[in-house]
């Protein structure tokens, strides 16, 4: 008797997670932008508010990109499993990173176009962060399942592991642009380092392991459980 309030429980928290989480997170991921702009609008973002929202919006451009990576490496050590939400992750990191462009190019630059290619050929850390941003264009736009069945998954796959590119030059854009040696631009640094390194580490180190491992046990398993060389293979998602 007692577990029915507790499964309805359950249930509607499964339904949220199925349905409502994802706009959730969208709303929610929108609120800085929509927050730094009402601030601007309000006139209180301080003497210069286009190089406030500037900034704010290319920060929230790289914690989303540093989240979205850290999703996978999060479910391998036990943590809670965010794979349903990584692609509006990325997404809020696109969003942002657009935002962050057109207040360079509109309020900054006045969209003055030859100043800014001066600024792109002469300025170092602008040919970086555009670098970042041209290659999360492909990976938005490719974002959705219809493009993911169209290019199929391993081509899909390989695409979007450009991310860590593009992190990696996020990051490196944001020490670039700093004068002397604050610790923020580091920090972002370096837990986009340790992500690609746990990265390489997967893919290299850890999942031949976990293959090599998976191959030992599946005759056994099969030998044990009396099933089928066909049904260990298709168990095993070979
Ligand atoms: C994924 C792409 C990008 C990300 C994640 C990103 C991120 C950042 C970050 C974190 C900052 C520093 C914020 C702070 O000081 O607190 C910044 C500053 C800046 N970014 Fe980007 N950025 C990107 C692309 C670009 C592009 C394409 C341009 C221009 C073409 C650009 C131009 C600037 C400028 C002008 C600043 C401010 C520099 C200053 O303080 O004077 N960024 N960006």
């Amino acid at each position: 008797m007692a577990a029915a309030p507790n499964s309805t429980v359950r249930s509607m928290f499964e339904r949220f997670r199925q349905r409502g989480a994802r706009p959730t997170l969208y709303i929610v991921g929108m609120m800085p932008a929509a927050w730094t702009l009402y601030l601007a609008l309000s006139d209180r973002l301080g003497a210069d508010p286009a190089k406030v929202l500037e900034r704010t919006l290319g920060l929230w451009s790289l914690r989303f990109l540093v989240i979205g990576l850290a999703i996978t490496p999060l479910r391998r050590l036990g943590g809670p499993n965010l794979i349903l939400y990584r692609r509006a992750i990325g997404l809020l990191a696109f969003f942002y990173a657009a935002l962050h462009v057109v207040v360079y190019v509109w309020l900054d630059q006045t969209l003055d176009f030859s100043a800014i290619w001066q600024d792109i050929i002469k300025r170092p850390y602008i040919t970086v962060g555009l670098l970042a941003f041209l290659i999360l264009i492909p990976l938005a736009v490719t974002s959705h399942n219809a493009m993911l069945r169209r290019m199929g998954g391993q081509a899909w796959q390989k695409l979007h592991r450009w991310v860590y590119l593009a992190a990696a030059a996020a990051a490196l854009h944001f020490v670039m642009l700093v004068k002397a040696w604050p610790a923020e631009p580091l920090i972002y640094a370096a837990m986009v380092a340790i992500l690609l390194l746990w990265r390489v580490w997967d893919r290299f180190i850890d999942a031949p392991r976990r293959e090599q491992q998976r191959r030992t046990r599946a005759p056994s398993q099969q030998r044990g459980q009396g099933t089928s060389a066909t049904k260990v293979a298709s168990r095993d998602g070979r």
